[in-house]
């Protein structure tokens, strides 16, 4: 069981930076997990995301920042749950690194061990089993749906955040009506206004778009009802209300913002 004292985990004999738990060895896990790999060496090691996906990042960084930086207990912790494979900070922390948070790193990829932060290589599902101590927050940024029991992750949860402790979620929503508002909204990104020829491919196309976005979201609906996977990387696909529910049986939640024309919703939910 390690303790954590002057930021180094410390058991009997070791003092350590990052240590190993359980690692992941059902093998269905293991093959959606694998499966990522090659695009977290691109996003996580080189930081090479799209500006939408680096916007969001700090949008989710200031929906943290409100609820941490209000809270002016000393020396808090906070367990990122799926933190990647990336050796620096993640984007969604880089400026919330330079307050008196401690950040906590946690991802099964045995990646990368030695990290600029404190990382505990190994799964969350099991974690308090290895430490003798709770922390303050938790975050899950994108990593929610990478999890395969939820019911495991909710009690695990209450196991290691502290009483009025906050958990901090990102979620990527997979509801027909909000997908389609993203991917049209997409169409409007470049249109200037005032040139004639964006106007008049948009008024041509539109309709066009317009149906065949109605027939791609009608496939989605009955592939959700269907609880068919939408791609070969998670185990879950939320759907804004299960997501709710999901949220509620956690604790209160205190705080959500959906971001406009994009999938993505942030929770902070207390214990
Ligand atoms: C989409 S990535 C998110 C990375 C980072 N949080 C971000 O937002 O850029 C999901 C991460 O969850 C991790 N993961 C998968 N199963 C897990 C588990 N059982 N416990 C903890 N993390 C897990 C994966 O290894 C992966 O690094």
């Amino acid at each position: 069981m390690y303790k954590l004292i002057d930021d180094n985990f410390v058991d009997k004999e070791t003092c350590l930076r990052t240590i190993k738990t359980e690692l992941i060895v059902d093998e269905k896990q293991l093959e959606l997990q694998d499966n990522s790999l090659e695009q977290y060496k691109e996003t996580h090691e080189l930081e090479q995301h799209s500006d939408e996906i680096k916007y969001l990042m700090s949008e989710f960084e200031s929906f943290m920042a409100l609820h941490l930086l209000s809270n002016k207990k000393e020396n808090s912790t906070i367990l990122d749950v799926g933190s990647g494979i990336s050796v620096q900070h993640p984007i969604y922390f880089k400026n919330l690194k330079n307050s008196n948070l401690t950040y906590i790193g946690l991802d099964p990829f045995e990646i990368n061990p030695q990290r600029d932060y404190l990382f505990i290589n190994g799964k969350f599902e099991g974690l308090h089993k290895y430490i003798d101590f709770k922390f303050d927050n938790l975050i899950f940024s994108t990593s929610l749906d990478h999890l395969e029991n939820l019911n495991e992750v909710n009690e695990e949860i209450t196991k290691v955040l502290k009483k009025d402790g906050i958990a901090f979620f990102w979620v990527g929503l997979h509801d027909p009506e909000i997908v389609s508002r993203q991917a049209l909204s997409g169409f409007f990104k470049s249109l200037d206004i005032f040139k004639k020829r964006d106007l008049l491919e948009l008024m041509f196309k539109f309709p066009l778009i317009l149906i065949k976005m109605y027939q791609l979201m009608r496939k989605r609906s009955i592939d959700l009802s269907k609880l068919q996977p939408m791609d070969n990387l998670h185990f879950h696909y939320f759907l804004d209300k299960n997501l709710e529910n999901y949220m509620k049986s956690i604790g209160e939640i205190v705080d959500v913002k959906y971001t406009p024309f994009t999938n993505s919703v942030f929770y902070a939910v207390k214990l």
